[in-house]
């Protein structure tokens, strides 16, 4: 496994993977890796013939405040796990080798970005579409994987590289739950042990909507409240919000649910913010 951490470096590595016709597969991620982010990997694998990961904490879409210095950074360990699970190139570039001083272009996908997470995470997405986008312009993968349970985020990279003409597949890959259910996140280490036992409402109230759903529940507004109402009884849940979407646009439903939708969430636990979703239909 080779580890890479200059972006000229990467880019001469490239440009030989392809002039011998080799098919690059890709995972960005931004390290303290769990079996989410192995299973994106995993899936990636027999996608190319040579599977590259990248390993970058992403100031740019960190908005003022939040957890950019507090995000776990375990390379070594991060690295033992890639090289177990057949990784072949580990790009970890550096902040000033990505952002060099000067650096002022950033890619925005308006619509998609609004709303959800969107309307709580003020510049997110705009910093998440730039690296992603210098990042496939660094790589150049013919396929990259990403995760379903950073639902918008995905999206927003589907619209971006359908407006802007890139040349990569785009793969979702579902989430990757602990055996109770909770979304595997960096961020769950973050919980209290009694936050991580309640935590695992929020998948059994999205589980039990999608089943309302299927039993014949169109309506919109009633599994929003139903998921809000057992949320809200728990004493250590904050709520964000709990919308459902359209699941291509993320624009809003109208009053039912008639074409494939997703209902999305995000709540805190003490510092932690915690995201989830479902599909219905
Ligand atoms: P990060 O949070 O490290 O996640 C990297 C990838 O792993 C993303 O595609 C994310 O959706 C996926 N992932 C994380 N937890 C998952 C789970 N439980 N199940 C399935 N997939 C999961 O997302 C980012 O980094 C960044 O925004 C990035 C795209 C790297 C740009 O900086």
């Amino acid at each position: 496994m080779k580890i890479i951490k200059s972006v000229s470096d990467m880019s001469a590595e490239v440009a030989r993977l392809r002039e011998e016709g080799k098919r690059i597969s890709f995972v960005p991620t931004m390290g303290n890796l769990h079996e989410g982010h192995l299973s994106l990997m995993r899936m990636a694998n027999p996608l190319g013939d040579v599977l590259v990961i990248s390993i970058f904490v992403n100031p740019l879409q960190f908005e003022p405040g939040s957890d950019f210095d507090a995000y776990p950074r375990t390379f070594q360990d991060d690295l033992e796990k890639c090289e177990a699970v057949g990784v072949d190139i580990v790009f970890a570039p550096t902040e000033p080798d990505l952002y060099p001083e000067g650096f002022q272009t950033t890619v925005e996908v308006t619509e998609v970005s609004k709303g959800l997470c969107g309307d709580f995470r003020p510049g997110h997405f705009k910093g998440v579409a730039t690296v992603v986008l210098k990042l496939f312009n660094i790589v150049k993968p013919h396929v990259a994987v990403f995760g379903e349970k950073d639902f918008q985020q995905l999206c927003v990279i589907r619209r971006m590289v359908k407006d802007l003409n890139l040349d990569v597949e785009i793969v979702g890959h579902p989430t990757v739950r602990e055996p109770d259910g909770l979304a595997m996140s960096s961020r769950n280490q973050y919980l209290s042990p009694e936050e991580r036992r309640h935590a695992t409402l929020l998948y059994q109230l999205l589980k039990r909507a999608r089943e309302q759903f299927q039993k014949g529940e169109k309506r919109a507004q009633r599994l929003i409240a139903d998921v809000q109402n057992g949320l809200s009884r728990d004493p250590l849940i904050s709520v964000e919000y709990v919308s459902i979407r359209d699941r291509e646009t993320l624009k809003p439903l109208g009053k039912t649910i008639d074409r494939p939708a997703v209902m999305a969430l995000a709540v805190h636990m003490g510092k932690t913010r915690l995201i989830d979703n479902i599909f219905l239909g």
